[in-house]
């Protein structure tokens, strides 16, 4: 594998994601690994020193172990990890006259061999630094430069040592990919042959020997995250893992026992706790959004409480942390934590030890490493469904009728756009309870009775998102089947607004 040491850029994770794009297991790793560490890994090929923010020549600036270099494996520094090369091998590094930061053509001197093999005599990079490097160290040649950064790039062949003062991990970097395969396949030698199964491995492995035997907690709330860490859990350890999965009533249309269902089959050791009247009795009367969402995420965490609190001899607590969301570095697995940072309001005196098995993947190699565990479709490409449920969807109070209305207009919804293939077109689709009645007539009655909305959107990540073109034949379908067989509804209106002006959910 290659290790990336983490010098505090933020494009970093991107680094370890294009390479196992390519079938090479990548980790992101502290800046403070030392050369025995890396030895001990026991397969590491190429190490890569990330970019970072600060300047090498600071004084509290992030330094290396310098018998990295002597290890015989082969190093790429990019940005602040090439000026850090730079610096122990003593060539020089200045405060440039002005911040570079955009996308920039460079002169690639060495086309033939090394990063840049293959590419043209000119390439467009993403630069983002402060500092340049205005001399080269002595045994370093200059492979690439423009007018502004005469040094963009350097090799030292005979050490094996190469950098780049732009970023090749980002899309803005025309080749970059190109320049990271050169670096992994010609430089490193990688075979190439890393694969989920692969990560599936290590991962079990990893976790046995963390855990042994003692047991794990971990709480399941059916969406596609913690039910793969149960599912990857369960493959390690078996029944030293214990999940608790809390029904506050708000959830979708025969939601729980599908969960149930699909996780039991794995073989997942849950205990199910039916908390809808706790949730409903604190909900009875209160209509203000933000003080529904503080109920559900309270009493969300007094029932896990309650329930763990039943258990004996629970050493760790397991969560499904993505990469983008660790954010410091990402090899601190195992810290010993005050239980309420994770869950919210665990007792003080109940300390757990954490794992986090998917702390090193993005959300779509999540999504790939659900399918390859065999999990089905149905939880791998679940839409994003919110923690307080279809509770923000009942505007206003909310009451078993309220709820009920929401419950199967929704399951409606989602059994016409799976009807007609839409579901990975649409990021979310859900149906919502506005509170508001009109007249209508049916039969041959007038009725006055609810409004509901039809909310549809792509988005890539949620924070912005336009509504989705959802076929006007398929809308009348859902539209008429709803006012058919939903009582108490006699009005369907569709959502036109993208967020921002609106957001997704209407509460
Ligand atoms: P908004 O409504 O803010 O939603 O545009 C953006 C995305 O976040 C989801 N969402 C939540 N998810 N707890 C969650 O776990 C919440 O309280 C919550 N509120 C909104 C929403 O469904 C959409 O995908």
């Amino acid at each position: 594998k290659i290790i990336v040491l983490d010098y505090g850029s933020q494009y970093n994770q991107l680094i370890t994601r294009r390479l196992r794009e390519f079938g090479v297991f990548s980790e992101l790793k502290s800046h403070k690994m030392t050369a025995e560490e890396i030895k001990a890994e026991g397969n590491v090929i190429g190490v890569i020193l990330s970019g970072g923010p600060h300047s090498v020549y600071a004084e509290d600036a992030f330094g290396i172990d310098e018998a990295i270099f002597e290890m015989g494996i082969p190093v790429l520094g990019v940005c602040y990890g090439m000026q850090l090369i730079t610096q122990r091998f003593g060539g020089e590094v200045k405060a440039a006259d002005s911040r570079e930061y955009g996308q920039s053509t460079i002169e690639v001197l060495n086309k033939e061999t090394g990063l840049f093999a293959g590419l043209n005599a000119e390439e467009r990079v993403l630069m983002s630094h402060g500092d340049l490097i205005t001399q080269v160290p002595a045994g370093f040649e200059t492979t690439a430069s423009n007018p502004q950064c005469p040094v963009a790039a350097f090799e030292n062949t005979a050490a094996n040592i190469y950098g780049v003062q732009f970023h090749p991990e980002v899309q803005h970097t025309i080749h970059g990919n190109d320049m990271l395969r050169n670096f992994a396949f010609d430089i490193c030698h990688a075979s190439g042959d890393w694969t989920m199964e692969n990560f599936i491995d290590l991962e079990i492995a990893k976790i046995r020997e963390q855990v042994g035997d003692r047991k794990v907690l971990l709480a399941l709330s059916g969406g596609v995250d913690s039910s793969v860490v149960g599912v990857l859990l369960q493959k390690s350890i078996g029944d030293q893992l214990v999940c608790i999965f809390v029904d506050h009533g708000l959830l979708r249309k025969n939601e729980a026992q599908q969960v149930m269902d699909a996780l039991g089959e794995f073989g997942l050791n849950i205990i199910l706790v039916d908390a809808k009247d706790r949730f409903f009795s604190k909900l009875a009367g209160v209509s203000d959004p933000e003080e529904k969402r503080k109920i559900i995420g309270n009493e969300f965490v007094y029932v896990f409480d309650d329930e763990a609190q039943k258990l004996d001899g629970i050493d760790f607590l397991a969560q499904g942390t993505l990469y983008t969301d660790v954010i410091e570095s990402g090899t601190d697995t195992a810290q010993t934590i005050k239980s309420h940072h994770n869950v919210g309001g665990l007792p003080e005196d109940m300390t757990f030890e954490l794992i986090e098995p998917l702390n090193t993947l993005f959300k779509d190699e999540v999504r790939q490493l659900g399918t390859t565990l065999g999990m089905p479709d149905s939880i791998v490409w679940r839409q994003p469904f919110p923690g307080p449920g279809l509770g923000i969807r009942v505007l206003g109070e909310i009451t078993d009728e309220k709820v009920e209305i929401v419950r199967e207009s929704d399951a409606i919804l989602r059994e016409e756009i799976a009807k007609n293939g839409l579901e990975r077109d649409v990021w979310q689709y859900f149906t919502v309870l506005p509170n508001v009645r009109s007249v209508g007539v049916m039969g041959d009655g007038r009725t006055y009775d609810h409004m509901l909305g039809i909310r549809a959107v792509t988005s890539v990540d949620g924070m912005t998102s336009e509504f989705a073109r959802l076929p006007w034949d398929v809308l009348q379908t859902i539209s008429t089947r709803i006012v058919n067989e939903v009582p108490h509804v006699n009005r369907v209106v569709y959502d036109v607004t993208g967020k921002p002006p609106a957001t997704i959910e209407w509460e």
